[in-house]
């Protein structure tokens, strides 16, 4: 990746994965992403499960209605859960960790997504109480995000800088 702008221009979510195993230095390089992200107070209040079993990755991949199948064939899934009793930015400040691993999956070379577990349901339940009891997440914690990871398996086009909404930025006033 040639620099910070390019590996912006080439993020895309990426929701198939080949068989390949990703290796345990790469999965180290995103955790350590995750550990290093800037928190609301500096209270660091994330936790993340990292999920490789198959098994549970295709029970995991059934915790909402939709929208949540890229689980079953990613190399891995990284639950992104945040202390709710020790920020009360705790969206933000998972959201931010979250992005990180996923920039570091793609600045290695691996495709990732985020499936949104946080208000979501399955029928009636909802996907945090699904989510909670299979990985046995204690209840202060919020559970924000699962992020997928492995090998791509398909091709996005990068970003046409051409298409770049500047009608989005207001300066000075709205
Ligand atoms: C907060 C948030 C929730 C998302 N939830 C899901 C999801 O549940 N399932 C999914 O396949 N993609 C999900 N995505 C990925 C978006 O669909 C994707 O980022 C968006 O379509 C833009 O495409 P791109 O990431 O390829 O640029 C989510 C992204 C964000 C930021």
């Amino acid at each position: 990746m040639e620099n910070f702008h390019e590996l912006l221009l080439t993020r895309h979510s990426i929701r198939k994965y080949t068989d390949e195993p990703v290796s345990g230095e790469d999965v180290k390089l995103i955790l350590e992403a995750g550990l290093m992200a800037p928190s609301s107070k500096r209270k660091t209040p994330w936790h993340f499960v990292v999920v490789e079993d198959k098994a549970m990755l295709a029970q995991l991949s059934q915790c909402r209605d939709a929208g949540a199948g890229p689980i079953a064939n990613s190399a891995l899934t990284i639950i992104v859960t945040v202390d709710m009793t020790r920020s009360e930015a705790w969206v933000e400040d998972g959201s931010i960790a979250a992005v990180l691993m996923q920039l570091q999956a793609h600045a290695l070379g691996l495709g990732s997504c985020w499936i949104q577990l946080r208000n979501r349901s399955l029928g009636e339940e909802a996907t945090e109480d699904i989510v909670r009891e299979m990985l046995e997440i204690p209840e202060t914690m919020g559970i924000l995000c699962a992020i997928t990871i492995g090998h791509k398996d398909e091709e996005r086009k990068p970003f046409d800088e051409e298409k770049m909404m500047w009608e989005k930025v207001h300066i000075a006033k709205w």
